[in-house]
């Protein structure tokens, strides 16, 4: 799928972000697993991952990244009409995340649901916001990313174990004066989707299920590098500009060599792209809208910034947005 923005213009008008508070680097997790701190630093960049407490599930993760979004919006909670969490580890399967944070903040006139498109679900999740929220079948709506992957790893398997942290964002969307969100492209490749699965998690029986995480990693990083390039580049051209309108690249943080690969094909200079996988590992979901704010606090999502996010996993899905930055929800010339 992949399409211009055509209805009225929609943009981020707050931005909040939340992870746990431990830290665990990689010299802790190579007393857990046969790793190394230099290992996993030359093959992924992650330096350590932030893990969430025992009793911390995706709500509590949700909760303050949402609370902080709505703050900056200046939305009161009861204002939203719409709350979207992507994640592919909900506190339950039902009730959905979402309706359980509807209820903590409160927001009862919100329609609340969960979206599942693996570490693309934020990317997803903004461009079925923003259909809502330009034709005006929503207001105000909120979009978290997150998720809480350390309870769906296999803590005795090095080769996920290292690449993965806890963490969630939240954006809010309103319709604003100009400026906003350009276009997506999004796709799915559900024949892939055995390189990084959770077998035993749905409806399906397997024999030997242990609902954690499994990966084919050498299948995931082609795709992954080939998609990372495809999908900015589709929109790029449907949108009729090139990689040097491009500000600030926020790209899915999963690996550094899968972000300087992809800039690299894609020839985008150092400086435009943000990276934070050092600090939390792969977020999943939570990893475009915790860039988003690294990029926010250091001063480059200035108002007028073009700014492109990618995302690409389970699935296996991949896709762009390409947005003109906001403040306040008022574009500044
Ligand atoms: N520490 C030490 N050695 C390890 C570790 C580890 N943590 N993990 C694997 N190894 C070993 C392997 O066993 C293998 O040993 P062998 O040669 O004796 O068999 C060796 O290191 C090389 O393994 P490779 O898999 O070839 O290593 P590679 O260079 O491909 O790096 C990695 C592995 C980092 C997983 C890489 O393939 C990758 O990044 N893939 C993409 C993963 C990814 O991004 N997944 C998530 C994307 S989607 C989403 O975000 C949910």
């Amino acid at each position: 799928m992949i399409g211009r923005s055509n209805g009225a213009p929609v943009s981020i008008t707050g931005l909040g972000t939340y992870t746990p508070e431990r830290v665990l680097t990689n010299d802790e997790l190579s007393m857990l697993v046969d790793t190394t701190d230099e290992w996993i630093t030359e093959r992924t960049g992650i330096k350590e991952r932030r893990i969430a407490a025992p009793e911390q599930a995706m709500t509590d993760l949700a909760l303050p990244a949402a609370r902080l979004a709505l703050e900056n919006a200046r939305v009161k909670p009861s204002e939203l009409d719409l709350i979207i969490v992507a994640t592919v580890t909900p506190d339950m399967m039902f009730p959905t995340t979402g309706s359980l944070l509807g209820d903590l903040l409160p927001a009862p006139d919100a329609a609340a649901y969960d979206l599942l498109a693996g570490c693309t679900g934020f990317v997803y999740a903004l461009a079925q916001a923003h259909a809502m929220v330009s034709s005006g079948l929503s207001k105000k709506a909120l979009v978290v990313g997150g998720d809480v992957l350390s309870k769906i790893l296999d803590w005795t398997d090095r080769s996920t174990l290292v690449l993965f942290g806890d963490g969630a964002g939240a954006v809010v969307l309103e319709r604003v004066d100009g400026g906003g969100f350009l276009g997506f492209e999004l796709g799915a490749d559900g024949g892939g989707g055995e390189h990084l699965w959770l077998p035993g998690s749905g409806s399906r029986a397997f024999e030997d299920a242990d609902r954690l995480v499994k990966m084919n990693g050498r299948e995931v990083f082609k795709f992954a590098t080939r998609v990372m390039v495809s999908s900015a580049q589709a929109l790029l051209s449907e949108l009729g500009q090139t990689i040097d309108d491009v500000d600030v690249y926020v790209p899915h943080q999963a690996n550094t060599r899968i972000i300087d690969y992809a800039a690299k094909k894609l020839g985008i200079p150092e400086d435009r792209i943000v990276v934070n996988v050092d600090r939390y590992g792969n977020t999943s979901s939570g990893s475009i809208p915790l860039a988003l704010a690294d990029a926010e606090a250091d001063g480059r999502l200035e108002p007028g910034a073009t700014v492109l996010m990618t995302g690409m996993g389970a699935g296996l899905t991949w896709g762009s947005a390409l947005m003109e930055w906001t403040a306040n929800g008022r574009i500044v010339r």
